[in-house]
């Protein structure tokens, strides 16, 4: 925004969306998912955070995931670049169901966590007390996300058309472990 560059957010949690438009109140924002929503001409496109990782629908998610790369390859300027990062196999040892938790002054998250590895997939449940007032303020999500290894996704931005980078940190912030970030340009 800074640099003068319009945005547009798209997220498929409206609660996310809120509170981007809040951060972000030039830019424009809308909620959906990215593998429907129309991509505009664009010079640079990012997805941070495991964004792809999740299975949010029920159609083979590895034909969704290379439609996308080529969607964004034709939506980008040539030059143009496409960041972002994933989750691979291995977060969590077979057969292991990992618990841990956080905590802060006024909120602790319970996190359950367990691998497919057959068929990649990680499930984590996570449940939040927040502090209201006098009482404490329970909430649940289950997130399942489908785990890609680094080199078959920098194999499909290629095919789609990318020169591709993979990295293990965004310049000195390292990523969690078994995660890989990609810079993907399109030639010039
Ligand atoms: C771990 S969060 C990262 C959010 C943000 N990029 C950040 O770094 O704070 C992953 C986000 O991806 C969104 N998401 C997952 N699948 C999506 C999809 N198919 N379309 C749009 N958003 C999606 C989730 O709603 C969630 O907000």
């Amino acid at each position: 925004m800074k640099a003068n560059y319009r945005v547009l957010g798209i997220d498929i949690s409206e609660a996310m969306i809120r509170i981007a438009r809040r951060r972000a109140p030039r830019a424009e924002f809308r909620a959906g998912s990215f593998f429907e929503a129309d991509i505009p001409p664009c010079n640079a496109v990012t997805s941070i955070s495991e964004c792809l990782n999740y299975l949010v629908h029920s159609k083979n998610h590895k034909q969704t995931l290379v439609g996308l790369f080529r969607r964004i390859y034709r939506a980008l300027v040539p030059g143009g670049v496409f960041i972002f990062d994933i989750a691979e196999p291995g977060q969590v040892t077979h057969g292991i169901k990992m618990r841990g938790f956080s905590e802060g002054e006024y909120w602790v998250v319970v996190l359950e966590k367990e691998e497919d590895p057959e068929r990649a997939v990680l499930t984590r449940r996570i449940t939040s007390f927040r502090k209201v007032g006098e009482h404490y303020r329970r909430s649940d999500e289950l997130h399942r996300q489908r785990l890609y290894k680094a080199a078959d996704v920098a194999g499909q931005l290629r095919k789609a058309g990318f020169r591709v980078r993979t990295m293990r940190s965004y310049g000195e912030h390292p990523l969690p472990k078994n995660h890989a970030a990609f810079i993907a340009r399109k030639p010039t």
